[in-house]
Formats: C-alpha cells, sequence, structure tokens
C-alpha cells in the first residue's frame, strides 16, 4: 500500500523509499505483465552472449560474481541469469576446465518485493556438499543467491567484487524528477503534464541534465565494483529522435492517455490541477548519442558494442483484435511500472479512478495503440577501461 496523499517525487531520498515495480501476482503485478520485457530480451540475447564471450576467463577456483540491478521481481531476471550462468560454464567446460561456483546479487530498491522474488527462485542444488554444474537439473538451481537492496546509483557492492553487471529495462528511471520541474516558479515546471513528451524544451532538459548526472554516478559506482576483465552489459529505453521533447515509445506510454486520463480525473475535480502538476513520471529515453557522450565523458569503461534495437510493443495480448483486450494490457502494464508512484501521490482509491479512465482511452484507442506504441533500447556492453 502506497503512502497517501504525500508529494514523494520531491528528493532522491524519498523516491527511493517508495519506488518499486507492482509486487505480488495480482493483475497488475509486474510479475504478472513483464511479458513484453522478456520478449524484448529474449530478442538481444546474441548481444548479452557476445559480452559475455569477451570476458576474460579466471581461475575456476574463485567464484564467478554477478549482480542484476533493477532486478524487480518477476521470473525475467531469473531467466537471464539462468542464461549467464550456462553460457559461462559452456566457456569454462569448453576449454577443459571445471566451471567455478557462482554467486548471484538480485539487487533492486529497499521496496522491491524480494519476498516474491525470491519465491519464484528453484531450489539449490548441492551434491556431496559441492556444486557440480553439470549435475545441476533444470528445474534447480546452480547458483548462491542474494538479495541486495539499494539504488544503483550508489555503491552497492565491495570494491572489485563483480565479474558481470546486468541490468534490463531499469536505467531509465532516474534517481529523481529534477526539483526546477515541480518548482511553480519556474521556467521548466511541467504545468499540465505527468511527463516531458511534448513538454517545453526547458523542462526536457532538466530531465537530460538529470539522466546525465545519474548515469555518471551509476558508471562511478561500478568502475569500482567491478573485478579487472569484467563485463557491464546494459539495456534501457532509448528514443530515436535527437528531441528529448519527443520521447519515443516511453512518450506514447506516459504522455499520451496516461497523461489525459489525469486530466480526466482534474477536469471531473477528483484531483487538483496542482497536485497533478507536480506529479511527474521520473523516466528519462535518452538518444544513443547522449548515452555515449556520459560514457565517454565518465571514462571509466570501454565500449565494446552500443546500439539502439527495436525492441517492438510493451502491450500482450492474446486477441489484438479485440480493444477491451488492448485497453485493459495498457492499463495493467501502466500500472504495473509507475502504479506505486501514483498510488503515494493520490492514494490507492484515486488511483484505481485513474487506471480505469486509462482503460477506457486505451480501449478506444486500440488500433492505434497497436500500431504505435513500440519501444527502442539502448543495448551497452561496457568493459573497464
Ligand atoms: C521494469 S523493471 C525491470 C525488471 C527486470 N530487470 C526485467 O528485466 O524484467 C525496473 C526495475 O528497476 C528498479 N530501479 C529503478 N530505479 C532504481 C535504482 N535507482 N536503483 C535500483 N533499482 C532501481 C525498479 O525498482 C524496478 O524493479
Amino acid at each position: 500500500m502506497g503512502v497517501h496523499g504525500d508529494n514523494v517525487l520531491i528528493s532522491e531520498t524519498k523516491l527511493e523509499k517508495v519506488f518499486s515495480m507492482k509486487g505480488g501476482n495480482g493483475k497488475s503485478s509486474y510479475a504478472n505483465n513483464s511479458q513484453a520485457q522478456a520478449r524484448h530480451a529474449q530478442s538481444m540475447l546474441h548481444l548479452l552472449e557476445a559480452t559475455l564471450d569477451g570476458m576474460e576467463l579466471h581461475s575456476p577456483e574463485t567464484p564467478f560474481v554477478i549482480a542484476d540491478l533493477g532486478c524487480s521481481c518477476g521470473g525475467n531476471t531469473i531467466y537471464m541469469i539462468d542464461v549467464i550462468i550456462k553460457h559461462m560454464t559452456k566457456r569454462y567446460e569448453g576449454l577443459g576446465y571445471k566451471p567455478p561456483e557462482f554467486s548471484v546479487f538480485f539487487s533492486d530498491l529497499p521496496s522491491n518485493d524480494f519476498n516474491t522474488l525470491f519465491q519464484l527462485l528453484p531450489p539449490l542444488a548441492i551434491n556431496g556438499g559441492s556444486m557440480e554444474q553439470w549435475l545441476v537439473p533444470d528445474d534447480q538451481r546452480s547458483y548462491f543467491a542474494a538479495g541486495v537492496p539499494g539504488s544503483f546509483y550508489r555503491r552497492l557492492f565491495p570494491e572489485r567484487s563483480i565479474n558481470v553487471f546486468h541490468s534490463a529495462f531499469s536505467l531509465h528511471w532516474l534517481s529523481q524528477v529534477p526539483e526546477s520541474v515541480m518548482d511553480k516558479r519556474s521556467t521548466a515546471y511541467n504545468k499540465g503534464r505527468v511527463f516531458i513528451h511534448g513538454a517545453a524544451e526547458i523542462t526536457a532538459l532538466a530531465y537530460k541534465k538529470q539522466f546525465q548526472t545519474d548515469l555518471a554516478r551509476f558508471l562511478k559506482s561500478r568502475s569500482h565494483e567491478m573485478k579487472k576483465g569484467g563485463s557491464m552489459f546494459l539495456v534501457c529505453l532509448g528514443r530515436t529522435s535527437a528531441d528529448p521533447t519527443n520521447q519515443s515509445g516511453a512518450g506514447i506510454l506516459f504522455g499520451t492517455h496516461f497523461q489525459d486520463a489525469w486530466e480526466d480525473l482534474v477536469q471531473e475535480g477528483l484531483v487538483d490541477g496542482e497536485k497533478r502538476d507536480i506529479f511527474n513520471i521520473p523516466v528519462f529515453a535518452s538518444s544513443l548519442q547522449e548515452f555515449k557522450e556520459v560514457v565517454e565523458t565518465n571514462g571509466s569503461f570501454t565500449i565494446n558494442k552500443l546500439e539502439l534495437f527495436r525492441g517492438g510493443s510493451p502491450l500482450v495480448v492474446d486477441q489484438p483484435d479485440e480493444p477491451t483486450e488492448v485497453g485493459r494490457a495498457l492499463a495493467n502494464s501502466c500500472r504495473s511500472v509507475c502504479g506505486v508512484l501514483v498510488d503515494a501521490h493520490i492514494g490507492d482509491q484515486l488511483s484505481d479512478e485513474l487506471f480505469a479512465r486509462l482503460e477506457i482511452r486505451g480501449t478506444r484507442n486500440a488500433k492505434e495503440l497497436l500500431e504505435q506504441l513500440q519501444f527502442f533500447h539502448i543495448v551497452a556492453s561496457l568493459s573497464l577501461a
């Protein structure tokens, strides 16, 4: 349950305390609305595997340590970890070595539903006191697992302790909404909107600056934590346009029907206009160039691969000709990622009203949504400079 009625989006510390994907197993939970992310990740597996192939192999006597940053609470993180471990096991075996023991850190903000995630983990396979990789059945886990609560914009692990960092669909979440965007006296005040898609240029530039600061902090922290010869594979929302007020798929998701549903509540007198104005989605889909500039300016990492990848639609529907199904998918998928923030800002009941209106709007615009709502992802493979 959210913190009712507080304007929680003001500082980084406050956002970190409340933010998460929708936990549990309900209809708008992340666990039940992350099939699109799973599909998009699968289409990029060859890029992940190429990253793993470029890694130096250390002695199999030392544990191989993997961290998934922004793991959330669905099955996707477990699937990706399996891919990484199976691939690395094959590499060791291919060279005639016994694979090392694997250790995995699932990391996310403290309010992430780690309980749901941990319940999805298969049991640990231990044979005669040690874990023999090649004897682990598919329904068992071939690694030691631990949860690490904290923001990836700060240090999370000891110096030189991680071989592989993986992070999918997370780095576009900013550490905070820039203060100027919520300050009525500022020219960057985002009046009448809840996202930067179609907003004033100065508002989008404030977001861009926040993204640059955040990504630089992320890289600095990881540069301390990564072992020499390690690798980092990052996937986050990107955009095709050079103009940051055009946020591609993220713009359509948060800056069109969702924004109109907020306006419905304002027009109906259910939410005060100013209360809506200070609600902003802390997401920035960067361009490839913007991402590259931050990595290069930071200087801690070498870019092995950096590309914009067409991910597809975030809506997973069995019957695309059924508009109500599209409307429901839009509302559930949007609520699974930002519902916790909405609940915290206007309370659970008004949040129900908001997402009900989003569902109606999605149903009315089903055809156009299926055609136009497409995500692009920035895919980056980095190693220590
Ligand atoms: C869309 S989910 C991605 C989940 C998963 N990686 C997947 O592929 O399905 C984004 C996750 O990033 C996490 N996140 C956002 N900002 C974060 C931060 N500053 N530090 C750590 N995790 C963060 C969110 O809590 C959320 O669980």
